[in-house]
């Protein structure tokens, strides 16, 4: 039998609804984009971000995390919601090292194409300049912690879809950290370049080596068009 479906409104759009999904998933199908960093369409929502943050029946929840339910009614595009997502944003920037021009991931990055897309122009909070080590230790792969944002993908890629929990986090709050299973660096762990671990950290953390520049700059996804656009445009499409 099929599940019924339900209706909830976000900023004042009606969204039809299945059991079983999220706010943030029924609202990708209707072509309503909702900004998020950590939630991957292959993996499970970790909530770790908190960048897809909507009023939701009047409290601040987690979109990727919360079940749609018949009824909500969701703010989601709203200045103060920017405001707020662009802070996350702006905090992850200094808490890093991220000079965007020339790195690798750069028109392909889902943390530069947020903060172009939430109107970021300088972070407001003093730069850390954390100074962690590259681990090359790997032959097809560079781990670059300076760039790591902690969205936890890697960890659920790797335990939940190559079953080898090659990542996982050490530390609590502000010296927490992504860590590998092996003494001796990534080198030492089963982590292969075809891993599905390998493929969805949204910065330039996780690196193919010799792979980063086949598509040139300019030509990259968020080169071409704004991020979210691709979900946006499920709106514009008539139905069948
Ligand atoms: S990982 Fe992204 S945000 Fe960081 S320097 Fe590279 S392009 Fe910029
Ligand atoms: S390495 Fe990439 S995918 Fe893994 S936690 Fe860091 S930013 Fe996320
Ligand atoms: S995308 Fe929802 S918490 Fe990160």
């Amino acid at each position: 039998m099929v599940a019924e479906s339900f209706s909830f409104t976000i900023d004042g759009i009606v969204v039809q609804a299945r059991p079983g999904q999220s706010v943030l998933q029924a609202c990708d199908e209707a072509g309503i984009y909702i900004p998020r960093l950590c939630h991957h369409p292959d993996l499970a929502p970790s909530g770790a971000c908190r960048v897809c943050t909507c009023r939701i029946n009047g409290r601040n929840s987690a979109a990727c995390v919360t079940p749609a339910a018949p009824g909500m009614v969701i703010e989601n595009d709203t200045p103060l919601l920017t405001a707020d997502r662009r802070a996350v944003i702006e905090m992850l920037f200094v808490e890093g090292n991220h000079p965007c021009p020339y790195c690798v991931a750069s028109g392909d990055c889902e943390l530069q194409a947020l903060g172009y897309r939430l109107g970021m122009v300088a972070p407001v909070q003093p730069y850390q300049w954390p100074g962690r080590p590259i681990d090359a230790t790997h032959p097809d792969i560079a781990l670059d912690h300076d760039r790591c944002i902690l969205c936890a993908r890697c960890i659920e890629a790797s335990r939940m879809q190559d079953g080898k929990s090659v990542f996982g986090f050490a530390g609590r709050g502000i010296a927490m950290r992504l860590n590998v299973d092996a003494a001796g660096g990534l080198g030492d762990t089963q982590m292969a370049a075809i891993d599905k671990a390998a493929s969805v950290c949204p910065v330039a953390c996780i690196v193919i080596k010799r792979g980063s520049y086949r598509i040139p700059n300019g030509e990259r996804r968020f080169d071409k068009a704004p991020i979210g656009s691709d979900i946006e445009a499920r709106r514009a499409r008539p139905t069948p």
